[in-house]
C-alpha cells in the first residue's frame, strides 16, 4: 500500500538518512516472507523514529507491536548506553526473523522481545517510560494510553502510529468500524489531555507525537 505518490516518497527518502544495511536486508526479507509487509514502518518513517530517540536518548522505551522488528531496531539506535526496549508482540511466525536481526544489528542484550498481549506484559515491566511506540491493535490504543501516560517520565514521547488509517477516520463515526473508531478516540484524547502536547504529523499513514508535560 502506497500512502503519499511514490516519485514523492522516494524524493522524501533521498533527502533523509540511509538506513544501516541490516534494516535494507531486513525490510526486503520482510517484502518476501510475511503476507502483510507494509505494516513496517518503512524508510523515512524509521528514519524519524530513530531521530526521535536519538534526541531522547530513552533509558527505558517500550515498543507495542514488533512484527519483524523494523521499528524496533530504528527505536533502539537512540538508546541511552545503558537504555533498554521492551517490544510486545502476539504475532509469533516472525518473532524469531526479528531476533535474528536483533542479534545481527547487535542489540540483542538491549531489546528484549515478549510474546503475548501488550495490555498483560505492559504492568510486569517496571520502571518509567521515556519512549512509547504505539503500533498494534486499534482499539486498544487508548487503554495502552492509560496503562502508560501516568508512568511516562517528564518530556517523555508517546507516538502512535496509523492515525490516520489511509483517510478512514474522515468516515463519519456511525460508518466506522472499531478501529477507526478506536483510532479516532485516541487522536481525541492525545490532543485534550491536559497531560500531554501532541502533533499530529500526516508522515506515511499518520503519526501522533505527544510529549508528557
Ligand atoms: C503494524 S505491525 C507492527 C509493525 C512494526 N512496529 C514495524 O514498524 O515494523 C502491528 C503488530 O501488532 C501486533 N499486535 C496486534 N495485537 C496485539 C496485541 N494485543 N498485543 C501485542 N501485539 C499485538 C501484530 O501481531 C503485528 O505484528
Amino acid at each position: 500500500m502506497r500512502f503519499i505518490d511514490p516519485e514523492l516518497e522516494r524524493y522524501a527518502e533521498q533527502h533523509s538518512a540511509k538506513e544501516p544495511a541490516y534494516l535494507v536486508e531486513l525490510a526486503a526479507e520482510t517484502l518476501s516472507a510475511t503476507d502483510l509487509p507494509q505494516m513496517l514502518s518503512g524508510h523515512v518513517q524509521g528514519r524519524f523514529l530513530s531521530l526521535l530517540s536519538n534526541l531522547v536518548r530513552p533509558r527505558l522505551a517500550l515498543e507495542i507491536g514488533t512484527f519483524t522488528g523494523y521499528s524496533a531496531l530504528c527505536i533502539a539506535e537512540g538508546l541511552a548506553p545503558d537504555g533498554v526496549l521492551h517490544t510486545v508482540d502476539i504475532f509469533t511466525p516472525v518473532a524469531a526473523m526479528a531476533d535474528r536481526y536483533f542479534r545481527k544489528a547487535g542489540f540483542t542484550d538491549r531489546i528484549q522481545q515478549h510474546i503475548a498481549p501488550a495490555i498483560e506484559v505492559i504492568p510486569r515491566i517496571e520502571g518509567q517510560f521515556d519512549l512509547v511506540f504505539i503500533d498494534a491493535d486499534k482499539s486498544n490504543y487508548i487503554n495502552y494510553l492509560d496503562l502508560v501516560i501516568d508512568r511516562m517520565t517528564t518530556g517523555g514521547l508517546i507516538i502512535a502510529d496509523n492515525v490516520l488509517w489511509s483517510g478512514r477516520v474522515l468516515d463519519k463515526a456511525r460508518d466506522q468500524d472499531s478501529d477507526t473508531q478506536g483510532l479516532s478516540a485516541y487522536a481525541r484524547r492525545a490532543n485534550t489531555d491536559d497531560r500531554l502536547e501532541s502533533v499530529l504529523l500526516p508522515l506515511r499513514d499518520g503519526l501522533l507525537v505527544s510529549r508528557r508535560k
